[in-house]
């Protein structure tokens, strides 16, 4: 299985992030983070990356379809260049990307959303669901598009909603399925199983099958 790198952006206290270093030490993914830029100087998660000597950069976007945003648009492609990264993760990251960075990773942009997508995008996912009433949320690790929170889903974990949720408490229990599903996400992609098929993701099963399977189901090779 092929070993990734991995470029994070985050904006904020970099739990997600915290994840998959933690994952990527643990050996439970066949992927690392190469690179970690932010569009807040003050991020927590720079500091967690500069702590696993990652490399750490801050990138001022600037407003949407600004010169400043161009540029960093296209500071962000070489950062991922210069630091050989084949798969890009959003991991709390709450500005979009620009148009360089989804031509140079085609199909290989993931983003974490934390409701049931396509319910509650937006920046406050925890916050609505709790005042929707819904009774279960969750999260959601999918391909990004261009457009927020709307690419093919790869997975998604489902919590309940009790009684006296408000968006905080909501959140909390939330978080702790990101940090389950974002690595395995990773993982699947670290294997090459995943097919995007329209709307679809395909989740193939790239593990040769064992002796025991390929008897069970005749025509398997092993
Ligand atoms: C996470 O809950 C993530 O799903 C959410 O921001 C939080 C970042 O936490 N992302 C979005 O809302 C994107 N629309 P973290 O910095 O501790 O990983």
């Amino acid at each position: 299985m092929a070993h990734i790198n991995l470029g994070v952006f985050v904006s904020g206290r970099g739990s997600n992030l915290q994840s998959i270093i933690d994952a990527s030490a643990a050996g439970r993914i066949a992927a690392s983070v190469h690179v970690v830029i932010s569009d807040k100087e003050d991020a927590y998660a720079l500091e967690r990356a500069r702590n696993h000597d990652i490399p750490a950069y801050h990138v001022p976007v600037g407003k949407n379809d600004t010169p400043e945003f161009v540029a960093a648009d296209q500071r962000h492609v070489e950062l991922l260049r210069e630091h050989n990264v084949d798969l890009v993760c959003l991991a709390g990251y709450m500005r979009l990307i620009g148009p360089n960075i989804f031509a140079a990773y085609p199909e290989a942009i993931l983003n974490i959303h934390p409701a049931l997508l396509p319910s509650f995008p937006g920046t406050h996912g925890q916050e609505d669901a709790a005042e929707y009433g819904v009774k279960v949320s969750g999260c959601t690790v999918h391909f990004a598009w261009s457009e927020f929170d709307t690419g093919p889903i790869i997975i998604q974990a489902a919590v309940p909603v009790l009684a006296g949720d408000d968006g905080d408490s909501l959140a909390a229990r939330i978080l702790a399925q990101e940090h389950k599903i974002y690595p395995q996400a990773i993982q699947w992609c670290a294997e090459g199983r995943l097919r995007i098929e329209g709307r679809r993701v395909i989740l193939e099963d790239a593990r040769p099958p064992t002796i025991m399977e390929a008897i069970i189901s005749p025509g398997l090779e092993v």
